[in-house]
């Protein structure tokens, strides 16, 4: 085996923990009591002005069950279920299949940064 293709090797193997650890970053353990907003009230307020919030879209939904498929920044696979229209393409204002939904909304405003 050359001597690049070992380092190549042992490079990934040091570095491969940490570039797993950032893909499925943990949340800190919660008493399952407790509500999100007790600890990120201004999430929560944001939230419940706006269209999730007053339609009930919980905190879940999304960010997942904080044990098992906790996600920051989750993906349009969690859309799907009621918006599959805008993650397919084949709505109004998405007429490409989307990598990321935020690029243009807010999580939590869903508003967009194309004047609404
Ligand atoms: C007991 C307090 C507490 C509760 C309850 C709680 N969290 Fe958190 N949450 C935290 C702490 C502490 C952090 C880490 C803060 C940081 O890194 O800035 C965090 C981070 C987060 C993050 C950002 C993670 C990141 O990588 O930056 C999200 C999203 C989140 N929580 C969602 C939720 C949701 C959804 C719920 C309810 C299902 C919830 N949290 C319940 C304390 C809590
Ligand atoms: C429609 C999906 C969606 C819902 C529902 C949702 N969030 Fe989020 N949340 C996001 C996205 C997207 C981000 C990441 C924003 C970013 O990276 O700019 C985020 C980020 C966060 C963060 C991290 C903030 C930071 O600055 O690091 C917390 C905490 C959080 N959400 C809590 C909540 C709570 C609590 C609820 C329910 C009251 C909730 N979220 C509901 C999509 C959502
Ligand atoms: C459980 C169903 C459900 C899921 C899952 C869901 N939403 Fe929604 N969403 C709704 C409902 C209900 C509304 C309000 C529709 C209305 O009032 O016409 C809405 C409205 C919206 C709006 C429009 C907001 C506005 O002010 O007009 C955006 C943008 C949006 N959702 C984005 C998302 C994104 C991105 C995801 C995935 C990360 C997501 N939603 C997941 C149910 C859902
Ligand atoms: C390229 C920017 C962009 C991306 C990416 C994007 N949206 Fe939108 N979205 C918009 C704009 C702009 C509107 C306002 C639509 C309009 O009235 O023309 C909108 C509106 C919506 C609405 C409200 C219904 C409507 O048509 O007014 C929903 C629901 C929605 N988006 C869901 C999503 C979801 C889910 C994703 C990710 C799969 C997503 N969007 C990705 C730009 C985007």
């Amino acid at each position: 085996m050359g001597m690049k293709r070992l380092i190549t090797i042992l490079l990934v193997l040091i570095f491969l923990p940490v570039i797993s650890m950032a893909a499925s970053k943990k949340h800190p353990p919660v008493q399952v009591e407790q509500a999100c907003s007790e600890c990120h009230e201004a999430e929560a307020v944001t939230w419940q002005e706006h269209k999730h919030g007053l339609m009930g879209v919980g905190c879940v939904v999304c960010h997942g069950d904080l044990e098992k498929n906790f996600l920051k920044r989750p993906g349009p696979e969690r859309c799907t279920g009621c918006h599959a229209e805008q993650v397919s393409g084949r709505a109004a204002g998405h007429k490409t299949k989307p990598k990321s939904c935020w690029t243009c909304h807010n999580g939590h405003t869903l508003l967009t940064n194309q004047g609404r």
